[in-house]
């Protein structure tokens, strides 16, 4: 009782203290002249990159600017160039007619994509005779062909909304071709980012041609990485039946694209490509400053690195392989690695791994924050269905699950406040 209720009472103020500060969709609302700049902005969900950050300028286009961005180029360039717009500082108008020397460089959310060459991703505001204030990209010889026409909103010092009168263009970002799908070759980005046990489940098991098909619309991945395969405490999945590492693998991942601005702001859980009329297997995102962790209700999994994030296609890695509690939580239905008979169809290419050494004293698993002083009953390992050797327990077993689970979930999300409480 009191760990339940000191649980709510943690997720009540996490729910408080990080909850958006500001609302850009709701504040270009009310203002039709900006409606398809707007629109623009949900769609490549720059919205919820927008909200999830503090300190922050928008530059706008009014309707007539945007509709001739639009019209010529696809979604991926779109974005691109409006992420451009996007200044991680604040600058009302006071402070674009206070720039010292007249002339600075600011670095906008392009920047952090990973996709801006050079300086490409930086934006020079420049105080112009005659009181104009002039933006254009830092690359040399870039002209500054968009002036500052009005102020939207001012919201010291969290958010600022500046009207512009055309899109700031970096060279190239334009012209750049928008990503199909069959250009992004998922198992060869996840083999190059430390991820070559994943990729070779996903292509023997088939799901591979799942993922693919949902790529059109819209896919996020959550690929653990080789060290989570070979964490203590983690699954063996060569014991597992094919159909339920089909599962597990389909578990890893969204049918829509979900940047981390996206899940930074994602309340409630959120369904995957194995939720199914037999099951939620959805995972619940928690976001403390800018640490996001997925909560599966067995286990918890930190998201660690961004491997692609093109529209509509976002590929992150994940310390921990993500255990859905149909498969892995509830009692009595025996835990998948309980299965007497050899799976008919082992996963093949996943190689027989040895069983994890050193089950008994389960080490920190890598995402495990660091224990509270209260929480003691941390040290029964979450994963200890999977290690269990016989079924006697199964009665009891729905309290061997959960109490550590519960106890994890304080853990994480008091190491959680405590983080945010030192930040704050
Ligand atoms: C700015 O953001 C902070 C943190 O989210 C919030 O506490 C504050 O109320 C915001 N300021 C305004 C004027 O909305
Ligand atoms: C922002 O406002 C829009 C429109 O009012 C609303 O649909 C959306 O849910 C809001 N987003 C958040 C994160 O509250
Ligand atoms: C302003 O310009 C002077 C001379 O070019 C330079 O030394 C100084 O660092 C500049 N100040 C800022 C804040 O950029
Ligand atoms: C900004 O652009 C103007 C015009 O091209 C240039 O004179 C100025 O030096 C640039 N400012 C900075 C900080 O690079
Ligand atoms: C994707 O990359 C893998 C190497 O990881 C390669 O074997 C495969 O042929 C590539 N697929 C395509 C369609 O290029
Ligand atoms: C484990 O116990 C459950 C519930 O009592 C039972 O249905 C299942 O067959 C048992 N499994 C094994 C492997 O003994």
């Amino acid at each position: 009782m009191a760990t339940t209720s000191l649980l709510l009472s943690l997720l009540f103020l996490l729910s408080v203290s990080f909850s958006v500060a500001h609302n850009i969709t709701e504040i270009l609302s009310d203002l039709p002249e900006y409606s398809l700049f707007n629109s623009y902005l949900s769609q490549t969900k720059l919205a919820d990159e927008i909200n999830s950050r503090q300190t922050i300028t928008c530059l706008v286009l009014p309707n007539a600017a945007m509709s001739s961005l639009a019209s010529n180029h696809p979604l991926s360039v779109i974005k691109n160039a409006l992420s451009l717009l996007v200044l991680l500082d604040y600058y009302d108008t006071s402070k674009l007619h206070d720039i010292s020397n007249g002339t600075t460089l600011t670095t906008t959310l392009y920047q952090t994509t990973g996709d801006a060459a050079g300086n490409f991703g930086f934006v020079n505001i420049t105080d112009l005779k005659g009181g104009k204030v002039g933006f254009g990209s830092a690359a040399t010889g870039s002209k500054l062909d968009s002036t500052y026409t009005k102020s939207v909103k001012e919201i010291p010092y969290n958010i600022s909304v500046l009207e512009i009168s055309a899109p700031i263009i970096a060279p190239g970002i334009l012209t750049a071709p928008a990503p199909s799908a069959s250009d992004v070759n998922i198992t060869a980005l996840l083999e190059k980012h430390g991820c070559k046990t994943f990729a070779s489940l996903i292509q023997s098991s088939g799901v591979l041609k799942v993922y693919q098909s949902a790529m059109a619309k819209g896919l996020t991945l959550f690929a653990p990485t080789d060290e989570a395969f070979k964490a203590a405490g983690a699954p063996d999945l060569s014991k597992l039946k094919n159909a339920e590492v089909v599962t597990i693998l389909q578990y890893h991942a969204l049918a829509d694209y979900t940047p981390i601005g996206t899940l930074k702001t994602t309340k409630g859980p959120v369904g995957t490509l194995a939720t199914n009329a037999l099951g939620k297997y959805d995972l619940t995102v928690k976001t403390a400053g800018d640490s996001v962790t997925l909560d599966t209700g067995v286990d918890s999994s930190r998201v660690a690195d961004t491997v692609i994030d093109n529209t509509p296609v976002c590929i992150f890695t994940v310390d921990n392989i993500l255990l859905p509690s149909e498969l892995f939580g509830k009692s009595p239905s025996p835990a998948p690695a309980l299965e007497p008979v050899s799976s008919p169809s082992p996963a093949p290419g996943l190689s027989p791994t040895p069983a994890p050494v050193g089950v008994e004293a389960p080490g920190p698993s890598i995402e495990s924050p660091p224990a509270p002083p209260t929480s003691s009953p941390e040290s029964s390992p979450v994963e200890a269905p999977a290690a269990e050797s016989e079924n006697s327990t199964a009665g009891s077993g729905a309290v061997d699950l959960r109490t550590p689970a519960l106890w994890k979930t304080v853990a994480t999300v008091s190491a959680a406040f405590v983080t945010w409480a030192l930040l704050s």
